[in-house]
């Protein structure tokens, strides 16, 4: 939530600070600004709306300077407005700072502030910020660095930060604590962005800011400092991620070619760790734990949102196959509750950001309990890799669509992964049946692409959908947690009503709502639930709903009663999550294309949640 990015070195400021909040916008696009130094003096743009209307707001002005900061905002304290943009300035309007994060004791500091003398211009959290600075540089008799490092010691919340002093064109300030920050290092320049895709474009060598710390970055220098005044030495890191990831290669827009990267994605997510023929799962990153495995109570999930869909997929898989209890949370409850964790509970975190705030949270008190964490994460070197004892990366690659596609199916591999390798460990599944699901999931990738071939018909009917005001999805077994995910695809891009429910639950209260107007999506593939869910589709029927059925190839039975098929390629149970999902994204893709909407970055969501 919030995209931040700076620059200071030889080149002009503005197109670096500019390129990169368009590569953060997926992290908010209530308003954006970008602050420059020049021999002028300091120059400040910022406007609400998106980093078009900032860029178009700023034709014909003065965009010089070498050094600048720029932040694209979803907004927590204060409406997306002019004033509440960032970058905020001090008192004296010399100190520019952006933020992102949250700033829980502001109203406090603020009241302390004002009685001091300072005036406010904006109702955001982060002003107090950039005066609490100044009030502390203006009084402690001490350099700004010192300045910022006090005074981040009185403030508690969360925050990614970027200052600059019109006074010190030499220099920028940034800390960070809970959100996520990267240092990109070149020849006697350097960059800041909340993510790396501001910085690939320049150099490969950057540095993971840690929480807690506070760096002084000039042209030729870096010095990096804990907030308890110990001096850290940086640690640079050579980035993986390549520029043509970041664009859209030739797809109209990144949801659709995120879709369409899937079988490249869960065959990259699956390289160099299932051994079919031999019957093997290797999983490097929680191998530590193998022995481990083989005693644990429980498995706890804790996610949010879509990561929480997959987390609900992997506690069929594990149950199923490893025989361990799993319980599946939301993580934003979980950390609320008091819960009974023991040291003997595994905890897997799924996110596909490694940021989300609430998950950090769960993870950080159930370590704390003393159970083992795992993460399963898309982004390296986030936060959530960072906290937990191991974990499996997802490498799905760069998602930019703010709705999750590649990633929850990259998700859903590697928990498929984990369970098998889970059971291999507590030798609950036999060789040969190891064997054969890790030959079948090897033709995953190839099942989706044959899916993805269904696209046409899909938007045929989409067509048919897109003025629907309400839609039911159904599943039952595994299909559930792909009802779930299908609603809230379909809710989140094209802004229809939407609710996944368990087929069978239908009768307890939504049947209610079915007449000749809603559309009800249902997961009937042939699986062990198939007869069930063909009830459940008559009674829809019965009722004048209209289906659409999500069917395995080659089904003739669904076709009789439903009043569109789409059919998927016939796998085992185990992996129709994978497949089953597929037709579902296209569906709420082609609807929200057709009703007008913003599919990359629908109205009120950021990618990354790093607030509660
Ligand atoms: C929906 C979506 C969100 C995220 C959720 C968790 O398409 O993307 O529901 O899944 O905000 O985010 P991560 O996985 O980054 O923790």
């Amino acid at each position: 939530m919030c995209g931040i990015v700076g620059y200071i070195g030889h080149r002009e400021a503005w197109p670096i600070v500019l390129k990169g909040l368009k590569r953060l916008e997926y992290r908010g696009y209530d308003s954006a600004g970008i602050a420059l130094i020049n021999e002028t003096g300091l120059n400040i743009y910022k406007k609400a709306g998106k980093v078009q209307e900032l860029e178009n707001f700023s034709v014909g002005k003065d965009l010089s300077g070498t050094i600048g900061i720029g932040h694209t905002r979803w907004a927590t304290h204060g409406a997306p407005s002019d004033r509440n943009s960032h970058p905020h300035t001090s008192n004296s309007g010399k100190l520019s700072i952006i933020h992102n994060g949250i700033i829980e004791n502001y109203a406090t500091l603020k009241e302390e502030l004002i009685h001091r003398g300072h005036i406010f211009k904006s109702d955001t959290d982060t002003e107090v910020l950039v005066h609490l600075i100044e009030e502390i540089y203006k009084n402690e008799n001490t350099d700004l660095f010192e300045a910022v490092r006090l005074a981040l010691n009185e403030v508690t919340g969360a925050y990614a930060i970027v200052l600059m002093d019109e006074d010190q064109p030499d220099q920028l300030i940034t800390a960070r604590k809970g959100s996520p920050l990267v240092i990109g290092v070149g020849t006697d320049e350097y960059f800041v962005a909340s993510d790396a895709t501001p910085i690939i474009e320049y150099t490969k060598n950057v540095i993971y800011l840690n929480d807690n710390e506070v760096a002084l970055i000039k042209r030729d220098e870096l010095l990096i400092k804990r907030l308890d005044n110990v001096i850290q030495t940086p640690y640079i890191q050579a980035l993986e991620l390549k520029l043509e990831m970041l664009e859209k290669g030739g797809y109209e827009h990144f949801m659709l070619k995120e879709i369409f990267e899937q079988s490249r994605s869960i065959r990259d997510c699956m390289r160099g760790r299932i051994y079919p023929n031999e019957g093997i799962v290797q999983l490097g990153g929680i191998k530590e734990y193998a022995d481990k495995l083989k005693n644990i109570d429980r498995i706890i999930i804790v996610a949010c949102g879509t990561s929480w869909h997959a987390g609900l997929v992997a506690e069929y898989l594990i149950e199923e196959y490893a025989r361990i209890p799993v319980e599946v949370e939301y993580a934003s409850e979980f950390r609320y509750r008091n819960p009974i964790i023991t040291e003997k509970d595994i905890v897997i975190a799924i996110s596909q950001s490694g940021e989300t705030a609430d998950t950090m949270a769960a993870i950080e008190m159930a370590k704390e309990k003393g159970a083992t964490i795992f993460g399963v994460c898309n982004v390296v070197g986030s936060s959530i890799p960072r906290l937990t004892h191991a974990g499996v990366y997802t490498h799905a690659g760069p998602e930019i669509g703010v709705a999750s596609t590649k990633a929850f199916t990259a998700q859903v591999t590697v928990l498929t992964l984990m369970a098998f390798y889970m059971a291999q460990q507590k030798g609950t599944i036999t060789h040969s049946q190891l064997v054969e699901l890790l030959t079948e999931l090897d033709c995953i990738p190839d099942k989706i692409q044959k899916a993805l071939e269904s696209n046409d018909l899909i938007k045929e009917i989409a067509a048919k959908f897109k003025d629907s005001r309400n839609c039911l999805f159904l599943g039952r077994g595994s299909g559930f947690p792909v009802a779930l995910e299908g609603a809230l695809k379909l809710k989140e891009i094209s802004y229809i009503h939407a609710e996944g429910y368990p087929a069978a639950e239908m009768k307890h209260g939504p049947i209610a709502l079915i007449d000749e107007e809603m559309p009800v999506v249902v997961i009937a593939t042939k699986n062990s639930s198939y007869e069930k869910v063909i009830s459940n589709i008559q009674e829809v029927k019965a009722r004048k709903g209209i289906v659409l059925a999500i069917v395995t190839e080659g089904d003739t039975e669904v076709r009789k009663m439903a009043d569109y098929c789409i059919e998927i390629p016939d796998s085992s149970e185990a992996f129709l999550p994978l497949l089953a999902t597929i037709p579902l994204q296209l569906l709420s893709y082609h609807i929200a294309l057709m009703r007008g909407c913003n599919v990359d970055q629908p109205r009120n969501l950021a990618k990354s949640v790093t607030v509660e």
